[in-house]
């Protein structure tokens, strides 16, 4: 912003809290949920969900484990009226599920919203009216305080009046002084009280109170103030559930609900990923799964946040951001090499770890603040490789994906060539991809020099010493050769010496059965020291151990001798 625009704002003023106590609390237990993807998330959506799917969407709350859901705004239109009508009268609302229906202060629309209710066994009443001094001042044109709080009262008498003509049902009563957050904070008490007075809250039958942040203008600690502030000066503190509801103008949705709860409050409402009017909503999925991550069960199973997700995108229309906690694509993907490599450790730490032990050991993976498979993610998208990755992430996918358990000292050899080419193509590479180059540049390198037939003979009189009998291609030239030594890959060498290609010394060897692969083979890999002192790694991949061996070690010797050099 040009300094000429930025003049024409303001401080938002703090609340005076010196003794304010938030901030040494801790989250220890989840508050109670309340969705309102079906009300608020839903107004918001350039296209709002047809019935069918707020049914469908509706069964998936369920499933999740809300059991408090705001299904809509039945005075304000018939689909939403008639949404009410399906749920109650196809039986769709579990018994532990309470619906919530909101409603503006006004006569008529409070009569529709108890007509679109009726038969239902429990359900939440929210009623709501702007109390902020700007919404006075503009929306109300100078409406006074007590012309705002009037309203609040009247439309608290006919909320109860009309719940008394359907006793059968179990009736809540939730009270919103919309845009609560920049309302100053003796008027917003004022307002909630004199609702309290109409509806005469006791612990047994508490109300709810929601301290809405409609437009998030402050800071989250500001409003943890205002949180601890309501708390505190509230009458009769247990018999209300004070609940918040936080929207995220500001970035900080969730940071506003965090410290809310260090506050004080009991209830979260939000919605799904954040859905929600403008910035949207507070995303519940994000503060569900960060109490998780603190060891806090929520009573919210995200399991399986992909179908969630799925769900969502179908129904509002909308897609989750690749950075979105939790749920974005790219949220548990590394591609800097540095991280690449301390997640590999840790996962190989844990394995070995819990390997090692009877207890459950706790998480702790660099960069991973959950294990991905906690809600539904594989290990396969963790590690991905850009011209930004290293060794460890290269050496991570062909070990998890192609099965290969290359030595530590090959994977600066093996990294530095699929980056490189990474960063030849402009692009990342796919676990394939790198599998395809591995195998192409490393594994069964045939040129210059090629062994296409090999015999071992164990000699009777010499005990553990072999006799290799290989049939060579070196430079197109077929040739045999002939050397013994005290195993297979000695007596290669040996017999490589014969036929004058030797140049080199070997200083390291290993082999294993290749993980997963769909025939029985395995995979063997050799360091070669060139007599001018340059080390190489080559592989070989072969159904039979031996002949893996051979071929790693001709592998390494020819990128030790390339054919065009
Ligand atoms: O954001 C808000 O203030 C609301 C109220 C109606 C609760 O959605
Ligand atoms: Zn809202």
């Amino acid at each position: 912003m040009k300094s000429s625009s930025i003049s024409k704002y303001r401080p938002f003023p703090p609340v005076s809290l010196p003794d304010r106590t938030w901030p040494d609390q801790s989250i220890t237990r989840a508050p109670i949920w309340c969705s309102v993807d079906l009300r608020d998330g839903n107004q918001a959506l350039p296209t709002p969900m047809s019935i069918e799917e707020k049914l469908e969407y509706f069964d998936m709350l369920v499933r999740i484990g809300f059991t408090q859901i705001e299904v809509g705004f039945p005075s304000a239109s018939d689909t939403e009226f008639h949404f009410v009508r399906r749920l109650i009268e196809e039986n769709r609302i579990p018994e532990n599920v309470t619906i919530q229906v909101l409603v503006q202060a006004r006569e008529h629309l409070i009569q529709r919203s108890y007509e679109s209710l009726k038969g239902v066994k429990q359900a939440i009443v929210h009623l709501y009216n702007p109390t902020s001094t700007l919404q006075r001042r503009v929306t109300f044109h100078n409406a006074t305080r007590e012309d705002t709080r009037a309203i609040a009262v009247q439309g608290a008498q006919w909320v109860a009046q009309y719940a008394a003509l359907a006793p059968e049902t179990e009736w809540t009563f939730q009270y919103s002084p919309e845009s609560f957050s920049d309302t100053e904070l003796d008027f917003a008490l004022e307002c909630c009280h004199a609702v309290m007075d109409v509806w005469q809250p006791t612990p047994e039958k508490k109300i709810i109170l929601n301290l809405p942040n409609t437009v998030e203008w402050c800071l989250p600690n500001v409003h943890a103030d205002q949180i601890e502030w309501m708390c505190r000066n509230i009458r009769d503190r247990d018999s209300v559930i004070i609940s918040l509801h936080t929207h995220n103008d500001r970035g900080t949705g969730t940071a506003a609900t965090e410290l809310g709860l260090l506050a004080g409050a009991d209830r979260v409402e939000g919605t799904l990923f954040g859905n929600g009017e403008r910035t949207g909503n507070l995303d519940i999925v994000t503060v569900a799964l960060n109490m998780n991550s603190h060891g806090i069960p929520t009573g919210l199973d995200f399991s399986d946040l992909a179908s969630v997700r799925h769900v969502y995108e179908r129904c509002c229309r909308l897609v989750v951001p690749e950075r979105q906690p939790y749920a974005g694509e790219l949220v548990f993907t590394a591609f800097s090499g540095s991280h690449q490599d301390a997640i590999k450790k840790g996962l190989d730490r844990r394995d070995q770890d819990r390997a090692a032990s009877t207890e459950e050991v706790p998480w702790a993976v660099p960069y991973l603040t959950i294990d991905p498979q906690d809600i539904g993610r594989s290990y396969e998208a963790i590690i991905r490789i850009n011209s930004q990755s290293g060794k460890g992430g290269v050496a991570y996918i062909l070990d998890r994906e192609h099965g290969l358990d290359l030595p530590k000292t090959m994977h600066p050899q093996v990294g530095k060539f699929i980056y490189d080419l990474a960063d030849q193509w402009g692009r990342e590479m796919s676990a394939d991809e790198i599998g395809e180059a591995f195998h192409q540049h490393f594994a069964n390198v045939t040129s210059p020099l090629d062994v296409t037939e090999y015999e071992l003979i164990h000699l009777t009189d010499e005990r553990g010493v072999v006799e290799c009998r290989a049939t060579i291609i070196h430079q197109g030239e077929p040739k045999q050769i002939v050397g013994r030594g005290n195993g297979p890959i000695n007596a290669f060498v040996h017999a490589l010496e014969g036929g004058g290609l030797k140049d080199f010394k070997v200083t390291d060897y290993r082999s294993h059965a290749v993980r997963g692969g769909s025939d029985a083979s395995a995979a063997a890999y050799v360091q070669l020291q060139a007599d001018d002192g340059r080390l190489l790694w080559g592989a070989g991949i072969d159904s039979s151990i031996e002949m893996a061996g051979l071929r790693a070690l001709v592998s390494a010797w020819n990128l030790l001798h390339p054919a065009n050099a």
